[in-house]
């Protein structure tokens, strides 16, 4: 591959490598994937396999819902890696790690990875955005959580993510009963 200076090649231009579990994908992750390509030519969309999180899609399923997001973005990559994030990096021609922040709870972890990651390749930056507001309390965490007890996260994750957790959350329709405290 022709590199032309760091971060570039001939062919691909400015690539920033975006990690995570994605598991699954919100519009949290979306938004920073979009506003990173104001900035970048190309976007690698990389997800960790990672058992020992117990994923709640497999990561053909993480993949597939985030292929068919981005199908008509062709400056997005999307692909799956195993084991240490710097060697996957290494083999791509992206050398900075995108982050998304959401709060200062968030920073505590990220700055551990970050310097984890600095400290394993010395040439390698992690470049933190700050989530939008309107999705500063999206996570992939909370989602699940929210649609196994059958909440509502229409508009926060893509409509076939939703799909695909209503598929594994199978919750039986229940009508809702209003509780009545002089019974
Ligand atoms: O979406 P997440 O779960 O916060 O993403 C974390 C991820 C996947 C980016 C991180 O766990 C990772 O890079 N895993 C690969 C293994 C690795 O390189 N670990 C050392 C970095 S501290």
């Amino acid at each position: 591959m022709e590199k032309s200076k760091k971060g570039e090649d001939k062919n691909m231009g400015k690539v920033a490598i975006y990690p995570g579990s994605f598991d699954p994908i919100t519009y949290g992750h979306i938004d920073i994937v979009e506003r990173a390509l104001e900035i970048f030519d190309k976007v690698i969309v990389a997800i960790a396999v990672n058992e020992e999180k117990r994923p709640l899609f497999s990561v053909e399923e993480r993949l597939q819902m985030v292929k068919a997001f981005f199908k008509d973005t062709p400056k997005v990559i999307v692909d799956s890696f195993k084991g240490l994030l710097v060697d996957y990096v290494a083999k791509t021609n992206a050398i900075v790690i995108l982050r998304g922040l959401r709060a200062t709870s968030d920073f505590e972890y990220e700055f551990h990875m970050a310097s984890m990651n600095r400290s394993l390749d010395t040439h390698l930056d992690t470049l933190f955005m700050m989530t939008s507001k309107d999705y500063f309390f999206v996570s992939s965490r909370t989602i699940k959580e929210v649609a196994r007890l059958g909440g509502g996260v229409e508009g926060l994750v893509p409509d076939l993510v939703v799909r695909r957790l209503k598929e594994k959350f199978k919750l039986p329709v229940t009508k809702r009963k209003q509780i009545r405290w002089d019974d």
